[in-house]
């Protein structure tokens, strides 16, 4: 029980790096969003957001269902999956106006995290370090990251407490 909840947060921060990494690269080559950006004039409706994240949910569901029940755990085999499902929610909840993350986006990924990888361990899915380049170029940023997301919230935890 306790490795499966270590495993759906950290399965949470790479969500949180990976939207840290999506959102500096699509601000590196900025210019032709820009054009096309104009979260803060929409406003962000609720409804609309839980439909587009379902229809992210949906195509992760159909991703994972091509990858070998086996590997299901593996992140060696799924990180790709899983980035294109956390692009997929960064990119449709912002187009219609909603900040990302929001309570309601957290609260889908926490439901997607537990109905896919809730039979998980931490070992199976953090033992191999991934050998393919392009997994590895994702994985990572993840990882040099996630020392930055944990430092994060482990000092927002603390100003909790403190104030
Ligand atoms: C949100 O969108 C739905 C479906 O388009 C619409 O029925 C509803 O009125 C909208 N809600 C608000 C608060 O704009
Ligand atoms: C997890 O294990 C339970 C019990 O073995 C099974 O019913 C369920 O389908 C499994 N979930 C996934 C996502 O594999
Ligand atoms: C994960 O997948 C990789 C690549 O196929 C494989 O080498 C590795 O043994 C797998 N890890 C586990 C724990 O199954």
């Amino acid at each position: 029980m306790d490795t499966n909840l270590l495993t759906l947060f950290k399965l949470s921060l790479i969500f949180a790096v990976n939207m840290l990494m999506t959102r500096s690269l699509s601000d590196a080559d900025g210019g032709d969003l820009s054009f096309t950006q104009q979260p803060r004039l929409l406003q962000c409706n609720q409804t609309v957001l839980l439909l587009e994240m379902e229809r992210c949910g949906e195509r992760f569901r159909s991703d994972m269902s091509h990858i070998h029940p086996d590997d299901r755990c593996n992140l060696t085999h799924f990180i790709r999956e899983y980035h294109v499902f956390s692009s997929c929610t960064e990119t449709n909840a912002e187009r219609i106006g909603c900040f990302w993350p929001n309570p309601a986006v957290e609260r889908f990924i926490i439901s997607i995290h537990k109905h896919f990888f809730s039979n998980c361990s931490l070992e199976q899915v953090f033992i191999d370090p991934p050998d393919d380049t392009l997994t590895l170029l994702i994985f990572i940023p993840v990882f040099l990251t996630l020392a930055m997301v944990v430092l994060v919230v482990w000092c927002s935890k603390r100003s909790d407490l403190l104030a």
